[in-house]
């Protein structure tokens, strides 16, 4: 494992619960290092608004805020290291969330060094987050009601589309997520902790300050 600067081709893994900020800051590292972002999220999101076979096979799961499963996630993941251009590093955003995803992985990224963040942010806080975020389905920017509210309300800043809410921001499926998270994804940073690149981030400030702890944490900032 090792530091994660621009110019070495590396794997940084983005690790936290639902709502803890890994978009909002992959977004942010992905520019300030010139990593290809990867959220497997939004790739299986995609997939759905597509209707592809992955698409129809992900959405049940999705829709009821369990994980999707691991054989077709090491697939997507898997297909999209190899189309990264040589040299290319990237941000995985969301993967790996399972004990068997976290073992493929090792399997398949060769010696790329890793860095891996695991974003912490309280429970209560988490509600409020993912009960306030709002997306635009036209250019994707993603807002929150309650901490990065669009200038007009319900409207994309950018395009002036309609805000939609996700189908899995909904109350029951949040506390299932998060349930999922405690019991299947929780394990996985127990996996990383103790290794070299891995470093805990607190994710409870506002987006900003939590992007001068990733930058400390990755070395771009003097700590
Ligand atoms: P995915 O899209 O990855 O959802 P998630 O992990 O639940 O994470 P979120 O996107 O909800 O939150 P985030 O941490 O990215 O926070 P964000 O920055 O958006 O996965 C969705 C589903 O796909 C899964 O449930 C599963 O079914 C399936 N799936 C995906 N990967 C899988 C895998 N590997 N294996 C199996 N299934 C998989 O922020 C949230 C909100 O808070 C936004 O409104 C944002 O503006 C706001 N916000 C962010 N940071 C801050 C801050 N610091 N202060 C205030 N507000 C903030």
């Amino acid at each position: 494992m090792g530091k994660a600067t621009r110019g070495e081709p590396q794997l940084v893994i983005l690790l936290g619960p639902p709502g803890g900020g890994k978009g909002t800051q992959a977004k942010l590292l992905a520019e300030e290092l010139g990593l290809v972002h990867l959220s497997t999220g939004d790739i299986l999101r995609d997939e759905v608004r597509r209707g592809t076979p992955a698409g129809i096979q992900a959405r049940v799961y999705m829709e009821a805020g369990e994980l999707v499963p691991d054989e077709l996630l090491g697939r997507i993941v898997r297909e999209r290291l190899e189309a990264l251009g040589p040299g290319q590093g990237c941000i995985l955003d969301g993967y790996p969330r399972s004990l068997p995803q976290a073992r493929y992985l090792e399997g398949i990224r060769g010696g790329t060094p890793l860095t891996v963040l695991n974003i912490e942010v309280p429970e209560e806080v988490l509600v409020q987050r993912l009960a306030g975020r709002r997306s635009c389905p036209v250019c994707g920017k993603v807002y929150n009601v309650h901490f990065s509210p669009p200038r007009v309300a319900e409207r994309c800043d950018d395009c002036g589309s309609e805000l939609q809410r996700r189908k899995d921001d909904q109350d029951e499926v949040i506390r299932e997520r998060l349930r999922v998270y405690r019991e299947t994804t929780r394990p996985v940073v127990d996996f990383y902790r103790g290794l070299p690149g891995y470093h805990e981030v607190d994710g409870s400030g506002d987006a900003a300050q939590v992007f001068e702890a990733v930058k400390r944490a990755v070395g771009i900032l003097a700590s």
